[in-house]
């Protein structure tokens, strides 16, 4: 076999072998492993097509963007029958076991100054419960509902795997059978400088990070996770962020109004609060196709234009949550589809790199390109695609910055907001300030209600009455 540092001079790009001879057998291993799974010429052309020589097309694909269509809440409007028959036809599913829960948690986590996987991050306002161990609730909550354990597949990166798995065995998979918990990892994309030259991280190790979560697509399919669920019955994922405590992590009503559409990927989309939140939009594109605007490419005259009644024109929201058939995965993440690849994104990061010298060097100013996928690049290959409303409150309080908004602070309020919205719904006395937060801090877990409906009728059938202090844990 020809050693891959010939292919790597070839390319223009070998720097990546600059230190091999000083690298004892066992680092050089590990260096040819690394660069050998590297595709060059897929380097070269993202940075060719997205650095080198970006087509700068947006403001004309960016005049034929009109909003896109979605199926607006019973409270604004939307047909409240048809709310009813997609509860029940999700909750169908749920109890034929078909639907399997995914949490994307690959990610870096850097805005959040977190030293540890993101899902371990403790979010609950009492108990301190980490954002794993919340999923998991709900998830094992779901399974005692509809009598099928659901399987939960979780994706990570080599940034975090291993300490995320030791993460649930320490903690006994928080009540789940380990049988139905599935840890893989995402593919990973080298790091290049302003010239399109691969970075090392060390002298014996490439500059790597993880593929976006568009990579999960091809994750799923490489890891077998997609075999694993036909094996297992399961043809609905059920996708969301490892960043959001509230996520309904199965919406019988989502789940039902995806599969009565025979759709390949649905949606949850809300009113953006102000035009320069930082969420994608839904629009329809020029070919009638509905697509994700991430919120960096919006044209501000877009982002900001109003309608008739004075709402944002271009108001629905992606917070990330999504249902996607199992089939339209395996299609897209084994790029069987012929044109139909997730494209990549670029951005311009801070990368710690080795010098010509050998020296490690931390830059201050963004010194490099790193190419991501993002998944909801896939909703225009998806035959059907539904959008639903939901409602902010019950699904999304994302933890993302250390301080300000979609903080551990805003999330935990508004944690604190859906209990006492619940508590209320109840019939019990609570007292709360304008914005709905309650005076006292106390939790309410999702084995004991993770929706306001369950809560109402656990309340009832509780055997002594609730009663709500400060620092009350509902179990
Ligand atoms: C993301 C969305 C944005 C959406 C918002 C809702 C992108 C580019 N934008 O923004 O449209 O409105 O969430 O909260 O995603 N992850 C991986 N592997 C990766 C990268 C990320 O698993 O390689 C996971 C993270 O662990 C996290 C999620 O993806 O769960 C979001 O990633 P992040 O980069 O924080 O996205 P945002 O910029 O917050």
């Amino acid at each position: 076999m020809i050693h891959p540092r010939h292919d790597y001079e070839d390319h223009g790009q070998g720097q990546v072998f600059r230190f091999f001879d000083q690298l004892n057998s066992e680092q050089q291993d590990a260096l040819t492993r690394e660069a050998s799974a590297i595709d060059l010429g897929e380097v070269a052309r993202l940075f060719e097509t997205l650095v080198r020589n970006p087509s700068g097309g947006n403001e004309a694909l960016a005049d034929q963007l009109e909003p896109a269509d979605f199926i607006p809440l019973p409270r604004n409007g939307g047909d409240a029958a048809k709310w009813r028959e997609a509860f029940e036809t999700g909750e169908a599913a749920l109890r034929s076991g078909r639907v399997a829960a995914f949490t994307v948690a690959g990610g870096q986590g850097t805005r959040l100054g977190f030293d540890g996987p993101k899902g371990t991050f403790p979010v609950t306002p009492i108990r301190r419960a980490s954002l794993f161990q919340v999923f998991a609730e709900k998830i094992g909550a779901a399974s005692v509902l509809y009598g099928k354990p659901i399987p939960w597949f979780i994706m990570t990166s080599v940034i975090n795997h291993e300490e995320t798995v030791a993460f649930f065995e320490r903690h006994g998979f928080f009540g789940l059978n380990p049988e139905r918990v599935h840890f893989f990892s995402q593919g990973l994309m080298p790091a290049v400088d302003e010239q399109g030259k691969i970075l090392l991280a060390d002298k014996g190790s490439v500059a790597l990070s993880p593929d976006g979560h568009g990579g999960s697509l091809r994750a799923l399919v490489r890891s077998g996770a997609i075999d694993r669920m036909e094996a297992d019955g399961v043809d609905t994922i059920s996708y969301f962020q490892v960043d959001n405590p509230l996520v309904r992590c199965l919406d019988p009503a989502f789940i039902g109004f995806h599969l009565l559409a025979e759709s390949e990927m649905s949606s949850k989309a809300l009113p953006k609060v102000a035009p320069e939140e930082k969420v994608g939009v839904f629009c329809r594109d020029g070919s009638g196709r509905d697509v994700v605007i991430e919120y960096s490419d919006m044209p501000e005259r877009l982002a900001t234009e109003r309608d008739a009644a004075g709402e944002l024109r271009f108001r629905a929201g992606s917070i990330a949550i999504h249902l996607f058939d199992r089939d339209f995965v395996r299609r897209l993440g084994s790029g069987g589809d012929a044109g139909a690849e997730l494209p990549f994104h670029k951005a311009h990061k801070k990368v710690s790199f080795v010098d010509e010298a050998g020296v490690v060097i931390a830059p201050d100013e963004p010194n490099a390109y790193k190419f991501e996928m993002f998944v909801f690049d896939a909703l225009p290959f998806a035959k059907n695609p539904v959008i639903i409303e939901t409602a902010r409150e019950d699904d999304f309080s994302p933890v993302k910055n250390a301080e300000g908004s979609d903080s551990p602070q805003t999330s935990r309020d508004d944690q604190l907001r859906q209990y006492a919205r619940w508590v209320k719904a109840a019939g019990i006395e609570l007292e709360t300030d304008d914005t709905g937060l309650p005076t006292v801090a106390f939790e309410i877990t999702p084995g004991f209600a993770d929706t306001e409906a369950h809560f109402v009728e656990s309340v009832k059938s509780s055997r002594e009455p609730i009663v709500i202090e400060e620092e009350t844990v509902l179990i």
